[in-house]
């Protein structure tokens, strides 16, 4: 291995007492380190381990290359539940087995695998924080498993259709149209477990604001008639700009969606104020004086879940996913911005509250 270094700072005494086995695995998915209770768990020694391919040494009833991948590449823990396990020697065992990438190497993966009798003892009162926690990683990979088999539902839909009368195409056109709901809801909810770390630099939020107006304007908001309250010299933003034109998309889209399709106006309004701070749990505060505001003339939040519309599968419309503002929330909060709403009948106001770009960055992007 090339300019090997020590990449992990395990504190040793940790990683020894803990009760289940847990591997670090390089790039590559071979051995870096294994704790005893791997060592008893494999029957071999750390040292024997010690660069081994770890799918050599162990077996694991699932995809595990996809799974590593898609740790890797979501820097985000998964969580693969009752999969059979086995070192070839023992009869397999249903375990829970985790897969996380290292905080601070990417490539590297810690692999906790939690035989069924350990983990079913190790905390049923924990169980349900994790299983909601865990909830959106599992909706994301049944979303990607169900994708498939859909398309060939829909597929065959489409052929059968060719010999059928018009009262009984009415029937597969409902499975048809059926299943690409279904395929939009599966991709929202694999956009929202798939979004990556922003790539944050400095943005200017008209340019975010135009970009989002402007598919809207293609698309779903048609019907729509548009108002810009831009404050011109307003500063520029640390953002990622695919990501914060994703924000604006998804609140004009709900602002126009409000509307009943019976049109009327969204004011994109922009202005400059430094009151609003965000305090951190260090007790330090940041300003966020970049204010963008999605105003809409609606009905306004429905009352019911008014509390709730940032919760993911939170939704007062019919066909909704509760996913859009889920998805805003969460990018958001990954900028260390503020999101709130203010609703009443007639006027609906999303406010996105932004950090200025550190000044170094507006330089080098004028230069
Ligand atoms: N501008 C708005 N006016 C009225 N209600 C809204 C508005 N934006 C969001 N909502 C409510 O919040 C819910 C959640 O929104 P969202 O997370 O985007 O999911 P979805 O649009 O799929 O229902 C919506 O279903 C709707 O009831
Ligand atoms: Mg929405």
């Amino acid at each position: 291995m090339k300019g090997y270094r020590q990449p992990y700072p395990v504190p040793g005494v940790i990683w020894a007492s803990l009760p289940i086995p847990a591997l670090l695995i390089d790039e590559a998915d071979r051995i870096l380190e294994t704790n005893p209770a791997a060592e008893l768990f494999l029957n071999a020694s750390s040292r024997s381990l010690k660069g081994q391919p770890l799918f050599d040494r162990i077996h694991i009833d699932a995809e595990m290359d996809e799974a590593c991948a898609r740790a890797r590449a979501n820097q985000s823990a998964l969580f693969i539940n009752d999969v059979d396990v086995t070192n070839g020697e023992k009869p397999p065992m249903q375990c829970t087995v985790q897969v996380a990438p290292m905080a601070d190497n990417p490539d590297l993966l810690m692999l906790l695998i939690s035989p069924r009798e350990i983990a079913d003892r190790l905390g049923r009162a924990g169980a349900a924080k994790t299983a909601a926690k865990s909830a959106i990683g599992m909706a994301e990979m049944l979303a990607h498993e169900i994708k498939n088999p859909l398309a060939g539902i829909s597929g065959a839909a489409q052929l059968l259709s060719m010999n059928l009368s018009p009262e009984d195409q009415e029937l597969t056109d409902l499975i048809v149209e059926e299943t690409r709901r279904i395929v939009k809801l599966l991709e929202q909810v694999e956009q929202f477990g798939n979004l990556r770390p922003p790539e944050r630099r400095a943005v200017n939020i008209h340019d975010a604001l135009d970009r989002a107006r402007k598919s809207a304007l293609v698309g779903f908001a048609a019907q729509m008639r548009f108002v810009e309250e831009y404050d011109p010299s307003l500063p520029p933003t640390f953002a990622d700009p695919d990501q914060l034109m994703q924000v604006f998309l998804n609140l004009i889209k709900n602002a126009a969606e409000a509307s009943g399709g019976a049109g009327g106006t969204i004011t994109l309004r922009t202005r400059f104020d430094l009151s609003l701070r965000l305090r951190r749990k260090d007790g330090t505060g940041k300003a966020l004086p970049l204010q963008i505001e999605i105003i809409d003339d609606g009905p306004g939040l429905p009352p019911g879940i008014a509390d709730e519309i940032f919760e993911p599968f939170v939704s007062g419309k019919e066909n909704g996913t509760g996913l859009g503002l889920a998805l805003v929330s969460k990018i958001i909060t990954e900028h260390d911005g503020w999101i709130s709403v203010d609703s009443v009948p007639g006027r609906t106001v999303f406010r996105v509250s932004l950090p200025v770009s550190p000044k170094e960055l507006q330089k080098k992007e004028a230069e």
